[in-house]
């Protein structure tokens, strides 16, 4: 696990952006970035009901920002790219939380560079909590019963480093590793108590999406969606998780057997296939878990109530805004500058416009249409509920509150906003395929 960063009693922390090495494969050490760390950073615990002072300093040689992801805070707090922290500078915002309990994170988002920056290490988890799990009968055990898993794919080069240099195909369907990592280590195990188990899974990939199962074909139980739980339970024998999104499942390891969770390969291909990006990988082991008896297990049954909610709007009779995710083809895209081969409703991302300013409290009904292939969107500072997905009710995974969702030819959300954002501090809109991202397939909107 991460070391455990727990502010609710201090109300502070701080975060060093720092450069270190990290051996992944075996001796060999990879150049890394991490936060108090040499790679990735600590899980954030931080309190609903309370501010938390939050201090993030840059010990780096070149600018980063920390964007904490599934967080409702204003947008001067929340770290976008017009926020970032200069070489060996601080930044402190405040973190003022009413919303629920939830797995968010936190990651750079720098214009251009979050995708490199990303696959370096500046990414880590973030839990809102109110301490009310033991109540719910939710395993809460830390690294015990209660596991955070950061889901990264990576190339490493000969020498061991990270092996990070997009080319044109990478550019295009978004960088895919050849080797899983899960909280930045490669081919370990996770030991667990004999009982009921809980993962926070959170995509930190770059553009891979996880259609994840048990080995066994075991069942998961769906707990919480990206911004906090749902009512009840929903049972599950697989679950596709895109980058940005976090889901929380509980799994009965009662039996005593020794299982793994397992992915199948990349789904994302190119306009069907046509143009290539259909991978030829097969399934892989993402964790094997192993059962020790001699750990606490402190919960056996499935709780039925978990004291969620579910979004029950109907967006009846709500203003509708259009949104399509373009991708250049062919010719088109290798003429295209780096950051303008990727658009939104045909305008690439530009740190000096403004897409459109909303006023706060408006509830909006955004039709999303993704161009060419799966593209998972994003947006800050709102958590939205999921009306359709190409036309028909949303998937089960997609019915709790979630602030990114994949989007596989069309998608109807259903988004109030609350948060202020300003014109120098506005709020992010964008597929959260980082190579997208960088490449212009983002927008930003202010709240007032
Ligand atoms: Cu997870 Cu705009 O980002
Ligand atoms: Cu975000
Ligand atoms: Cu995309």
């Amino acid at each position: 696990m991460p070391p455990l960063l727990d502010a609710t009693g201090t109300g502070r922390f701080h975060l060093a952006a720092q450069r270190g090495t990290t051996a992944f494969v075996d001796a060999r050490t990879s150049e890394t970035w991490g936060f108090n760390q040499p790679h990735l950073g600590p899980t954030l615990r931080i309190a609903t009901g309370q501010t938390t002072a939050a201090e993030v300093q840059n010990t780096l040689d070149e600018p980063i920002s920390v964007h904490w992801h599934g967080l409702m805070v204003p947008g001067d707090a929340d770290g976008g790219p017009h926020q970032t922290i200069s070489q060996g500078e601080t930044w402190t915002p405040e973190l003022s939380i009413t919303q629920p309990t939830c797995t968010a994170w936190y990651h750079s988002h720098v214009h251009g560079s979050t995708a490199r920056q990303v696959q370096k290490g500046l990414a880590g988890v973030l839990q809102i909590v109110d301490g009310q799990d033991e109540a719910r009968g939710l395993p809460n055990a830390y690294g015990v019963d209660d596991l955070t898993l950061v889901l990264q794919d990576r190339r490493f080069d000969r020498r061991g480093q990270i092996d990070y240099a997009p080319a044109m195909p990478d550019q295009m369907m978004g960088f895919m590793g050849d080797t899983m990592v899960v909280n930045g280590q490669v081919g370990r195990t996770a030991v667990i108590p004999q009982g009921l188990v809980r993962l926070r899974l959170v995509n930190g990939s770059n553009a891979r999406i996880y259609p994840l199962s048990l080995s066994d074909g075991r069942e998961m139980h769906l707990i919480a969606t990206d911004n906090g739980y749902l009512d009840r339970p929903i049972t599950l024998s697989d679950l596709t998780i895109a980058p940005g999104e976090r889901f929380e499942v509980l799994i009965d390891f009662s039996d005593g057997r020794d299982i793994a969770l397992v992915s199948a390969p990349n789904p994302n291909e190119m306009m069907g296939g046509m143009m290539g990006g259909g991978s030829n990988e097969s399934a892989f082991v993402v964790l094997p878990f192993a059962v020790d008896p001699s750990l606490p297990a402190t919960k056996d049954r499935l709780p039925d109530d978990i004291g969620g909610s579910r979004p029950q709007g109907d967006g009846t009779g709500v203003d509708v805004r259009n949104m399509t995710l373009d991708m250049q083809m062919g010719m088109g895209m290798m003429m295209r500058r780096a950051n303008d081969r990727f658009s939104i409703n045909g305008a690439a991302f530009a740190m000096d416009q403004i897409n459109f300013d909303i006023p706060r409290g408006t509830v909006e009904r955004w039709r999303i249409t993704a161009d060419m292939m799966m593209h998972p969107f994003h947006i800050h500072g709102v958590s939205f509920q999921v009306l359709s997905q190409s036309g028909r009710a949303p998937a089960p995974q997609n019915t709790g509150w979630k602030d990114t969702m994949l989007v596989h030819g069309s998608a109807e959300l259903l988004v109030r906003f609350d948060q202020g954002a300003a014109r120098e501090t506005p709020f992010m809109y964008h597929c959260h395929i980082l190579e997208h991202e960088d490449g212009g397939m983002m927008g930003q909107f202010t709240v007032g």
